[in-house]
């Protein structure tokens, strides 16, 4: 399968990092949290609790959840309407993380992601693609980094947003988000076997990216080569 898979927690590069990747490597980025985040939004906007799984599961089931665009400039659209920056509202990454608990919505999401990776060369970043949306991808990366390197990163991102948010609060919030994803019953988050771990903390963007992509480049050139024999 002609995938890359990236997963890691909150704030270690991921999406910066897949969208990247995939322009150098003429790839589809897929950010998967978007997913979860917009049935969050979804879900806050018409008064259903994120303990209810049967209700999230029909809700995602009536709705439209579109990534349109290519590259750096990929719009999120929900039942026709842009939520680009809606979901990234501090709250809605809280309340994706305990939408996405629920066995039904995660099923629903996964089958979603695997049809779109069939159709073309994808770079999808998230929680659980090395290990049950796309475990046959040739590539897998697990990103981590410090858990204050990554509550900088996000809480600079924020600010620059215009939200007035407290560090202390942003770490806290990531710190408890990190705790829902990794130890929830349904693919928690967690390295797979097969993954290799890349360190973010003091790292660059480009320094990441660049390694991920000589990866690839490597092994399709391995891939020439087994195939030419
Ligand atoms: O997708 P994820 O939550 O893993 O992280 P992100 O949204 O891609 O990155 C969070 C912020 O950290 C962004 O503003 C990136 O520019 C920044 N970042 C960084 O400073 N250094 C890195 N090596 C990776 C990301
Ligand atoms: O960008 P950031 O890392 O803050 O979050 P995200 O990737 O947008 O994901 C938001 C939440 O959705 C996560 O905290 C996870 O609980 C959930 N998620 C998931 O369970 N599986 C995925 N493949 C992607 C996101």
């Amino acid at each position: 399968m002609r995938a890359i898979a990236i997963d890691g927690p909150a704030g270690a590069g991921k999406s910066t990092v897949a969208r990247r990747v995939a322009e150098r490597l003429g790839a589809k980025y897929i950010d998967t949290g978007a997913f979860y985040r917009a049935l969050a939004l979804k879900a806050r906007e018409a008064g259903v609790s994120a303990d209810d799984e049967e209700a999230l599961a029909r809700l995602w089931a009536e709705s439209e959840i579109a990534l349109e665009g290519a590259g750096g400039a990929v719009r999120i659209r929900l039942d026709g309407r842009d939520v680009t920056e809606a979901i990234r509202r501090p709250e809605i990454g809280a309340a994706a993380s305990r939408v996405a608990r629920h066995p039904a919505v995660r099923a629903a999401v996964v089958a979603r992601l695997r049809h779109l990776a069939e159709r073309e060369a994808v770079v999808m970043d998230g929680r659980d693609i090395g290990t049950v949306v796309l475990p046959e991808a040739r590539i897998k990366i697990f990103l981590t980094a410090s858990p204050e390197a990554r509550a900088r990163r996000r809480h600079a991102e924020l600010a620059a947003a215009g939200y007035a948010v407290r560090f202390e609060d942003v770490l806290a919030e990531l710190v408890a988000r990190d705790r829902q994803d990794m130890t929830r019953e349904t693919a928690p988050l967690r390295k797979a076997p097969d993954a290799i771990e890349i360190d973010t903390t003091d790292k660059s963007i480009e320094e990441v990216v660049g390694a991920i992509v000589a990866l690839a480049e490597a092994q399709h050139q391995a891939f020439l080569s087994v195939e030419g024999r």
